[in-house]
């Protein structure tokens, strides 16, 4: 079977026992603080087992795009150098809100592998849980009996909560799970010893496929487990280890879903893959992360240079890295692969295909600009090598070896390996210590730690009714303290609430609540989490129960409707006019403006930008109302044409907002009618990464301040200049007497330059066989430096050395002779310190530098210190 069957198979067999099929969400994670990414099937919907959300379906199954980079499952660093572990894989699954348990997760588990799929169950090893006394958690004893039909008991092993209690992560929702482990090692080697002797022992063939989560329990952030309201299942299986067992493959790489991209790499590399283990391992690592990388910047997550960015950034370096290492590929080649992938896999996931363009120039400039600093990094490494062998050391510091991965990029191991190479070596241990410290540093700039919720009352939490009212009365359903970089806040979850929720690009709301007692508190901010509506205030009403009213701030939410309706008015314009590739790439929305990202190929011209604000313009003057669709049904939505994005997760009834030409599936609040905005302006345009333009403008209020500030501007300008209405032809004429004024003023400092140059070479001594000129007489800056200029060329061995009061200013100037540079005489080095002795500051180059400061009386001491340093000081001749 084809790995395309495959995924067909498992999504076609639940759905004969009525699972819903749905999409994969989008890889990137959004609302929630304790995940950057997917890293299991079930993330999507930690809202239904948290009960935080009603489920739409009871029974669900899908294949969902994972990625194991970070937090409690982080597989990056296993990657390559096994054969069946993966930074981004698929992980197909089925799911029962509410509905069916242990009986039937264990039974259509067997029914699909065994007769579907037809693997021999000699082949078949199960896991169970057996407690944990820490936990106060049993046996599953239940999830045992239920094997028992199934399998010989000598096959149905107990594992511990290591192995057998899944965790999405340190707190959330959780229980006990079964492993469906198969042996896939050849006759001879399964004559040797039992599979059983080898399950969960890391044994590269003797390795789990299918994990079935019995979700039971919630962890607390203070480590507690807690019943849930409903038992749910869970289940994940490896798409990829699947595919290995039914194609009768020994390594997940060389099943059909890696193997076209092994070998376009093999191919570009020239060399064969499976004949040296090194350079395997760097091919493995190359295919798994070009999937990694190519599929987050498809859901919406470019590299940079923080968070959910950074670990992209990260991922993508270390492929180069290996490329660069053990494939002598010296050029930027994982674009070039990029194909293959989209050849691959574009039919299943269609947000590769349509932004294969984006993609590639993404990966190809980042990769671009890491062998930049690959190569810096190799320069700055052998000068340190020069230095240390001078010294006669074999060992670079542990410091220089932390500035080069921290502050310049480069990775330790290359580091290690050319250090190697040269009989040389690092000091690891002051490495590792600059490391400890460095990450202690982050921790403490990052901490945020919140307790757990409290529940004050039990019932339907966080509706939504913002779209319609402004204020209203509501109740405090549940509260937590939160701990943000050292400053205590609090949250707040109510019954109902007008409050927006940050999401899409649009800032939470702000505005207060009232008690009934009159107290009132301020909403700082208003954010989502796993589905609730958090709100987040600086102190607690001291009577937390009873009904508080609460009231947005009018005139921020309507700034940020019209900034929000601007945005669709600006993407429809932005594909109107640039055309329909232009992707929505990010979009932040506030009070007082906006900045959407744009996938586009090159700068929007002057001229484009004028159309696209007209376009915009014209629809705010036909002040079109707004259609807004809750609730329609995710393919009638599709049918309307309107736009989704590739990185937000959709169910099946989305909302619509629509005017005329502008539809989008959107969840934010809009301006009623067009008219409202006003006007727009677009106030900047920019390169966000390669292929990517980003827009800022505004709307309203923050139109109407930006013009009003302009055209002051504009007043202010004539009023200097004094020209009457015509300010344009004020300015050209004072550019023409600028011009004019110049020559005349650089014919002048020429003759002034030539005159004093004539004058005080009459003037020149020597000192200790050095020739000077010594000049105690401020003159302006303009005239010292072409003088100095001058004499450097006249006195190569000799001193130009200027001393005195400009303006009010004690001011210095000293040229230095190439010949005495070349003896190691550096002026900005003299002048920064003798800056200081007259109370200012200063610098230059090694030949010629300047200073000045406040303290005209030190000017002496100053000069004396520079006789000094040039070892003129107490000699006349
Ligand atoms: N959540 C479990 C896992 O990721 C099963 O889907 O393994």
């Amino acid at each position: 079977m084809t790995s395309i069957e495959i995924r067909k198979a498992f999504l076609d067999f639940f759905k004969s026992k009525q699972h819903q099929i749905v999409d994969s969400a989008p890889m990137i994670v959004k609302n929630d603080p304790t995940l950057m990414f997917t890293n299991a099937g079930m993330n999507q919907f930690k809202d239904i087992f948290l009960g935080n959300t009603p489920a739409e379906y009871k029974r669900v199954a899908d294949s969902q795009k994972c990625l194991r980079v970070s937090g409690k499952h982080n597989d990056l660093e296993e990657v390559g150098h096994d054969t069946y572990h993966h930074t981004m894989f698929e992980m197909l699954g089925n799911w029962s809100f509410g509905d069916y348990f242990k009986k039937e997760a264990i039974t259509w588990a067997w029914e699909f592998l065994t007769q579907v799929m037809k693997i021999d169950k000699n082949n078949l090893y199960v896991t169970v849980f057996g407690g944990d006394a820490a936990d106060k958690t049993g046996k599953d004893m239940e999830a045992y009996n239920y094997w028992k039909e199934f399998i010989a008991e000598d096959r149905i092993l107990f594992g511990n909560k290591k192995d057998n209690f899944w965790e999405m992560g340190e707190s959330g929702p959780c229980g006990p799970c079964s492993e469906i482990h198969v042996d896939i090692r050849s006759d001879q080697e399964k004559a040797k010893s039992s599979g059983k002797d080898w399950v969960n022992k890391d044994h590269p063939q003797v390795i789990e496929i299918w994990n079935l989560v019995f979700m039971q329990f919630n962890r607390m952030a203070n480590g507690q487990l807690v019943e849930l309201p409903n038992k749910h299942v869970d289940t994940g299986m490896g798409f990829e280890r699947l595919c290995m067992v039914l194609q009768g493959k020994q390594s997940n790489y060389d099943t059909d879903v890696f193997q076209p991209l092994i070998q376009a790499l093999a191919k570009l590399s020239h060399r064969v893959y499976g004949q040296d283990p090194k350079a395997d391992i760097a091919m493995r690592v190359i295919a798994d992360h070009l999937r990694a990388v190519s599929f987050s910047i498809a859901d919406g997550q470019l590299p940079s240079n923080n968070k959910a960015g950074y670990v992209i950034r990260r991922i993508l370096r270390r492929a180069v890295r290996y490329g660069y290492t053990f494939l002598d590929l010296k050029e930027a080649f994982m674009y070039r692969l990029f194909p293959v992938l989209v050849e691959q896999m574009g039919e299943q996931f269609k947000e590769l295909r349509a932004q294969q363009e984006l993609i590639g120039k993404v990966i190809e400039e980042e990769e671009n600009s890491f062998l930049h600093t690959l190569e810096n990094g190799i320069r700055l490494l052998s000068n340190l090598m020069d230095k240390a062998k001078e010294q006669g050391n074999t060992q670079i510091v542990g410091s220089d070896v932390f500035t080069l991965y921290d502050t310049y990029g480069f990775p330790f191991d290359l580091t290690d390996l050319i250090l190697r190479e040269h009989g040389m070596n690092a000091d690891i241990s002051g490495f590792e210590k600059e490391m400890i410290a460095q990450k202690a540093r982050s921790r403490n700039a990052a901490t945020i730690s919140s307790d757990d919720w409290v529940i004050l009352q039990k019932g339907n939490e966080s509706q939504f009714i913002g779209y319609d009212a402004l204020e209203a009365d509501v109740e405090i359903l549940r509260y937590r303290k939160v701990n943000t970089k050292g400053k205590i806040l609090y949250q707040l979850v109510f019954n109902q609430t007008p409050f927006y929720a940050e999401s899409g690009g649009q800032l939470g709301d702000k505005g207060f609540i009232v008690s009934e007692e009159g107290e009132k508190f301020s909403i700082l901010d208003t954010k989502k989490e796993n589905n609730l509506i958090v709100h987040w205030v600086s102190n607690l009403p001291s009577e937390l129960t009873g009904t508080f009213r609460a009231l947005v701030n009018i005139d921020m939410r309507s700034q940020l409707e019209s900034n929000h309706t601007a945005t669709h008015l600006l993407h429809h314009a932005l594909r109107a006019i640039l055309g329909p590739h232009v992707e929505q790439k990010g979009s932040l929305v506030n009070e007082f403006s906006l900045r959407f990202d744009f996938s586009h190929f090159q700068k929007v011209s002057d001229e484009q930008i004028r159309e696209i604000e007209l376009l915009v313009n014209q629809y705010i003057r036909r002040n079109i109302p707004l259609q807004e669709f809750r609730n329609l049904p995710i393919d009638q939505a599709r049918n309307m044409g309107a736009t989704a994005l590739f990185s937000e997760k959709y169910g099946d009834h989305v909302r619509v907002i629509k005017f005329s030409n502008s539809v989008e599936f959107c969840g934010g609040t809009h301006a009623s009618a067009t008219g409202n905005l006003g006007v727009f302006k677009i106030i900047n345009e920019s390169a966000v990464a390669a292929g990517i333009r980003r827009i800022e403008a505004v709307s309203g209020v923050g139109a109407e301040a930006y013009l009003t500030n302009a055209v002051d501007t504009l007043k202010e300008i004539r009023d200097i200049l004094k020209t009457g209405p015509n300010i344009l032809q004020g300015i050209k004429k004072m550019v023409g007497d600028y011009g004019n004024l110049k020559k005349e003023i650089d014919q002048h400092i020429k003759e002034r330059v030539e005159q004093l140059q004539e004058s005080l070479r009459k003037e020149k001594t020597t000192r200790n066989g050095i020739p000077i000129i010594h000049v105690y007489k401020g003159y302006p800056q303009e005239i010292v430096k072409n003088l100095a200029f001058a004499f450097r060329k006249e006195m190569p061995d000799g001193i130009f050395f200027v001393a005195g009061v400009v303006g009010e200013k004690a001011s210095i100037n000293l040229m230095l002779g190439d010949e005495l540079v070349k003896k190691g005489f550096n002026a900005s080095t003299i002048i920064k310190e003798a800056a200081k002795i007259i109370e200012g500051s200063g610098g230059g180059q090694a030949f010629y530098a300047s200073c000045s400061g406040s303290d005209l009386q030190k000017i002496k001491n100053a000069v004396q210190y520079i006789y000094e340093q040039l070892n003129i000081a107490d000699v006349n001749e």
